[in-house]
């Protein structure tokens, strides 16, 4: 039903904003009337506290804004003055920094839903691009913010990101050095960084998340069963197993809420360093351009990414190039039509090119590439059913070795390298390209079971 055809207040005050505004049909529409399937579980949690979890950072960036300092002779100063002059100042801090990595926590279980329950097929597809986005920009605006304390992690995890960009080809040495502003990571480094983590990244991130939510209530919400609530609808045009969002869900999702915040508030009182993962030791060291900490590792949350930054040494490089020539020739084998040959040609030329370019360049492609992989993934699965539920067993032992591995990266990322650990990260890195790209093939494989015609509850 469009916005307008709803009922309105005529009368009172409402009557008369809504003759002006369409606030009680919004309302209606994107809440009171907005039908979610009511087999909604555990999972179905995340997306609400995402958006707590955003308010929280905004609210407390803004306040912390007021007595932070960007200048590279002030920061680190002006966040210590936040913790110990500011009344309430380290509760702000730690409410933001907490939130930093509270964020992702609730951000990765959101997507692992998705995953799980093939959020992402037709017809959600922009829903999930939009949240991909939204996940590349929550990494862009994670990684400018910590270069704020000005500590020694900030200044060296930055210059370590930013001296990545030179290993591109050509271009390399001269983007990092516009990134910068510099040649090293200086003072308009961190102005221009300040400028990006407070203004401009969380403005096209609101942009995304309001998109993410219209493109949701447009085609409706997904449920664990996987099926579509709205091809089964009453005389009035109410899905049979829809229920309403406020107030089913909004009760719902308070209790959520609740519990995550007693989860918040432990992590804030008891342990705001979370044993060095949200805040570490070396970022309450001012930073210092003339003396490189030990070790320089990310946040937890990037380090399955960085994981796989690290694992492509010139070995690794090689045993990529193999694997792109066996697809070039499977192309060959396989392929119809004008990919029969373009994709071989394609394979050869990134082969060659491999080879002409060093490791360090292609571990920052194979960072790149993991992240943007998650775009294609509406198209990569071809399975007949979209939720785990009714897969074969191998699938679902596919989609656990492949989160497996991402926390086996995530682990390994978090510590110094060793020959060892290089290889389980290399073997774990083939393992998640390798379940996007097979999954056209396997996908479509296996016993399915039926899904049911209407969802599938038990009211408590
Ligand atoms: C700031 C970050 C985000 C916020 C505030 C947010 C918010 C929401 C909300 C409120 C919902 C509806 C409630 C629910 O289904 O849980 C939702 C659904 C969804 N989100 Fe997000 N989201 C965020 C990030 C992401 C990311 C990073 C992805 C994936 C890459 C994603 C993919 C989805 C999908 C596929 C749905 C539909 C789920 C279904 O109907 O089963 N979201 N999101």
């Amino acid at each position: 039903m469009a916005a307008t055809d709803k009922e309105v207040e005529t009368t009172g005050f409402l009557g008369w904003i809504d003759r002006r505004f369409p606030l009680t049909s919004t309302w209606k529409t994107h809440v009171s009337e907005y039908y979610a399937p009511k087999n909604f579980n555990f999972w179905y949690f995340f997306g609400s506290l995402a958006l707590l979890v955003l308010v929280n950072q905004i609210v407390t960036g803004i306040f912390l804004t007021m007595n932070y300092k960007p200048d590279a002779t002030l920061a680190f100063a002006s966040v210590e003055y936040i913790m110990r002059e500011v009344p309430w100042g380290w509760l702000i801090r730690y409410m933001h920094s907490t939130g930093a990595s509270m964020f992702f926590v609730v951000v990765y279980l959101h997507m692992f839903r998705g995953l799980m329950y093939g959020s992402y097929r037709k017809p959600r597809e922009l829903v999930w691009i939009f949240g991909c986005a939204i996940f590349l920009c929550l990494m862009a605006e994670a990684f400018f913010g910590y270069l704020l304390p000005w500590g020694q992690m900030s200044f060296w995890g930055a210059q370590v990101i930013v001296n990545l960009f030179s290993a591109i080809p050509f271009i390399g040495p001269d983007l990092s050095l516009w990134i910068r502003g510099d040649y090293v990571v200086s003072d308009v480094t961190l102005n221009r960084f300040f400028a990006f983590h407070v203004v401009a990244i969380p403005l096209v991130l609101i942009g995304l998340v309001v998109a993410h939510l219209v493109a949701l209530h447009e085609v409706g919400s997904n449920n664990p069963d996987g099926i579509e609530i709205k091809a089964k609808k009453d005389e009035k045009g109410i899905p049979l197993d829809g229920i309403p969002f406020h107030p089913y869900y909004s009760v719902h999702d308070f209790m959520g809420v609740c519990v995550f915040l007693f989860i918040f508030a432990a992590i804030i009182f008891f342990a705001p360093e979370m044993g060095g993962y949200f805040l570490e030791a070396n970022n309450f060291v001012p930073a210092n351009s003339l003396q490189t900490p030990p070790e320089i590792a990310p946040v937890w949350y990037f380090t399955a990414f960085y994981a796989m930054l690290r694992a492509t040494t010139d070995p690794f490089k090689i045993v990529l190039m193999i694997v792109i020539a066996a697809l070039g020739v499977l192309a060959l084998l396989r392929a119809r039509g004008k990919w029969r040959l373009g994709l071989p040609v394609l394979a050869l030329l990134v082969v060659v090119f491999m080879a002409l370019t060093e490791s360090k360049f292609w571990g920052v492609v194979v960072m790149g590439t993991a992240v943007v992989s998650l775009f294609f993934l509406p198209w990569l699965d071809r399975s007949p059913v979209k939720s785990i539920r009714y897969r074969p067993l191998f699938h679902k032992i596919f989609y656990g070795v492949f989160v497996f591995a991402f926390l086996v990266l995530g682990y390994l990322g978090t510590k110094p390298p060793s020959p060892a650990s290089t290889l389980i990260a290399q073997i774990c890195a083939l393992i998640y390209f390798g379940f996007f790209l097979g999954m056209p093939f396997w996908t479509t494989r296996g016993r399915f079971k039926q899904p049911p015609d209407r969802v599938r509850f038990k009211p408590h």
